[in-house]
């Protein structure tokens, strides 16, 4: 059961929101414009308000579904957490678009609300925080994604080591937002 989800995820977490919503709608292809990333930060930037609520969505729905569905199963956090990994994965490297896919910040926050919600919102709530003070949407991932560490450290031990190569994970798929926020030209909004 646990390599047939995770091979579903690693398939559900393929589908890039951020690319179907912006072919369904005739608009710019993401990958093409602004940042050039499919995720909902530039989908907000060339497509608008709401195709980037919708990819959101979408994107955070992909990593809490596996998760959930991990849990029915009776499968433990450890194997729920590698199973939303694998979503990730997907997002990340999706199986449809060439193994071109997005940064992972919306299905990781999926994946964390099926596997301890006070740890997404804490991430949530650093986001909008640090969203909020400096219109960045990297610096806000960068800063909330490994602030739940510790917070599962604490309370759900056995998703600490997956949630820690998730978070290694989306640091790595960040790292041109990092090379231009230290060069002070990172995108705000
Ligand atoms: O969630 C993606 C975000 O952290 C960065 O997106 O388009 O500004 O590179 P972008």
């Amino acid at each position: 059961m646990f390599w047939l989800l995770a091979i579903l995820a690693y398939l559900l977490g393929s589908l890039s929101f951020a690319i179907l919503l912006s072919r369904l709608s005739g608009g710019p292809d993401p990958r093409a414009s602004g940042s050039g990333n499919p995720g909902a930060t530039n989908m907000l930037r060339v497509a608008g308000r709401k195709l980037a609520i919708l990819t959101l969505l979408g994107d955070l729905l992909k990593g809490l579904l596996p998760v959930l569905a991990a849990a029915l199963f009776g499968l433990g956090v450890q194997q729920q957490a590698w199973i939303g990994l694998a979503a990730v994965v997907g997002h990340l490297y999706p199986l449809y678009f060439r193994f071109r896919g997005g940064k992972g910040v919306a299905t990781a926050a999926g994946v964390l609300l099926g596997i301890y919600p006070p740890a997404a919102l804490l991430a949530i709530c650093a986001w909008l925080l640090v969203f909020g003070l400096t219109r960045t949407s990297s610096l806000a991932a960068l800063i909330a994604t490994p602030l739940s560490l510790p917070l599962l450290a604490w309370q759900q031990a056995g998703a600490l080591l997956p949630m820690t190569v998730l978070t290694g994970l989306i640091v790595w798929r960040h790292r041109r937002n990092l090379r231009d926020l230290f060069a002070g030209r990172e995108r705000h909004f």
